[in-house]
Order: C-alpha cells, then structure tokens, then sequence
C-alpha cells in the first residue's frame, strides 16, 4: 500500500515502532460491567455478564468462546447496534448509550467498520456501490465517494470486480468487498463478527492478513470475533468467553 488512503492522519511506520508506541496509546474502546438479558415469553436468558474490558488504540484483540457464549450479542453492544440492559460502553472516552438515538446513529456510521461472516452485501447493486454506501449514509459527496471507493476497492485487488454484482464474486472476494465498505468512512474501529467463518482456510488467512495490516500500519483498531484458535492467538490479545462472562484473558504479542 503506497498511500493513505485508509487514514486521514495516521501515518504507515514501522512495525518495531509502533509496537513501543501501542503501550503508549490512548483507549480506543471500554466496557464497564456491561449486562445484556434477553426477555421473551419463555423466560430470561442472560446473554452477557458484568463484561468489563478496554482496548487500546491500534490493539488487534479476538474474543473467543463456544456458540452461544455471547460473542456476537458484545459485539453489537460494541457496534451500538443494540444496547446493553446495563452496564456502559465508552468509545474514545465518549459513553455512548448516553447519547441521543441520531448521535448514536451518526457515531455509528463514522467511527466504526463493521464486517460480518456473512458479508452482507446487497446483491442488487454492484460491488463499487456496495462499498459505497456508508459514505451516501453520510453525505460525501459523489465524485470524491467514486474516487475513493475505487481506490479501496485496488488496495484490496478486486478493482477489476467493481461494476459487477456482489453475488459473482467468490467469498474471499466477497469479503473484500465488505472489508472495503466498513474502510469507507475511515473508522477508528473495526468489528468482525467471524469474517473467515465461511471461507477456505488459505483466503481465511488472506482476510486476517488484511485486518492485522489494518491494526499495524493504520492503527486501527480491530475487535475480532472467530472459533480459529491458530488466527486468535496471531492476535494481539484474545479475550475468552464463556456463558456470558469473561473466563480468561491471554496476552500474545507485546
Ligand atoms: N435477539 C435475541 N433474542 C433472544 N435471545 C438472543 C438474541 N440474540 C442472541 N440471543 C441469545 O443470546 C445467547 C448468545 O448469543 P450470541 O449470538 O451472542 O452467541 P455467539 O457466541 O455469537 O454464538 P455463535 O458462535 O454461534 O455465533 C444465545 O443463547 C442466543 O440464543
Ligand atoms: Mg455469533
């Protein structure tokens, strides 16, 4: 990648330095005791526990944990795509629950990515749309939205794919695709929801390859969610999960 186009102000640098400067930087993201409890007809089922966590600007973390520990319930907390029972969820210092419903909206859209196993793409328009539309959501203007989803779309090497349909492409390809639309609004934060869940395991390693570039050269920061073990612990840290609350916390690069 030869320009910036991922980030306004942060620079690439070396990996040495920035692996020096990650315990210097500021929390990009904290949980403090938060709660989730689903109610319906049958009964309550408490999804998550008293999470309570924080993550560093640039810190590539993975939660792990079996089906229906609550991994993903967390990471739409994270997103502020469905709120807590209790607890609080503070991104860049901000508590952002506190928040009227159009400034969590608009948080939402400009300051986190979001990628799912499922790529969640709209068949009906083409790729170079699709990765698009954060930026129609937030009002940049066309020819710079143009400019900069096709510019995405080459550091990704899938330009070539840009005026076709999502659903011709293959998985990797796919999730390429949704890699460059959770970039378009240059977060700070991005969240993926077990992004090589569907695909082989060599274009599963491509995707994570991505996401760790995105952490080290951009300093972004990722919270990743996956049942690869091998690719958790090439994360920085991994948080483990079970039944709702945080079991252990293992460090694996410094
Ligand atoms: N909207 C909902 N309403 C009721 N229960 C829910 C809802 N969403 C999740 N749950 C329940 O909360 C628990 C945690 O679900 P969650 O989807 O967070 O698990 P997960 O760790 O992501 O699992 P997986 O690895 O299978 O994706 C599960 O018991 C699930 O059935
Ligand atoms: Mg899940």
């Amino acid at each position: 990648m030869h320009d910036n186009v991922v980030g306004y102000n942060q620079k690439p640098g070396s990996d040495a330095k920035n692996e020096v400067n990650d315990l210097l930087l500021p929390v990009a993201l904290k949980m403090e005791n938060v709660s989730k409890v689903f109610k319906s007809p049958a009964g309550e089922l408490i999804a998550l526990r008293e999470i309570s966590f924080a993550v560093r600007k640039g810190e590539f973390i993975s939660i792990v944990g079996p089906s229906g520990s609550g991994k993903s319930t967390l990471l739409n907390i994270i997103g502020a795509l469905d709120r807590p029972s209790n607890g609080r969820v503070f991104i860049d210092n901000v508590d952002i629950f506190s928040l009227k419903d159009s400034q969590i909206a608009q948080m939402r859209n400009l300051l986190i990515g979001y990628i799912f196993q499922s790529f969640n793409l709209i068949n009906r328009t083409s790729v170079q749309k699709n990765v698009e539309i954060p930026a129609i959501i937030s009002g940049m203007n066309s020819e710079a939205r143009h400019r900069r989803s096709l510019k995405l779309l080459r550091i990704l090497g899938i330009e070539d794919k840009a005026s076709l349909k999502p659903v011709n492409l293959s998985g990797g390809q796919q999730q390429r695709v949704a890699i460059a639309r959770s970039l378009m609004n240059n977060p700070a934060i991005i969240l993926a929801d077990e992004p090589t869940g569907n695909l082989d395991s060599k274009t599963g390693e491509e995707v994570f390859d991505l996401l760790r570039m995105l952490a080290n050269k951009f300093k972004r920061t990722i919270v990743f969610v996956t049942h690869n073990s091998d690719l958790a612990s090439r994360t920085d840290r991994t948080i483990f999960i079970r039944d709702g609350a945080i079991e252990k916390e293992i460090i694996n690069r410094i």
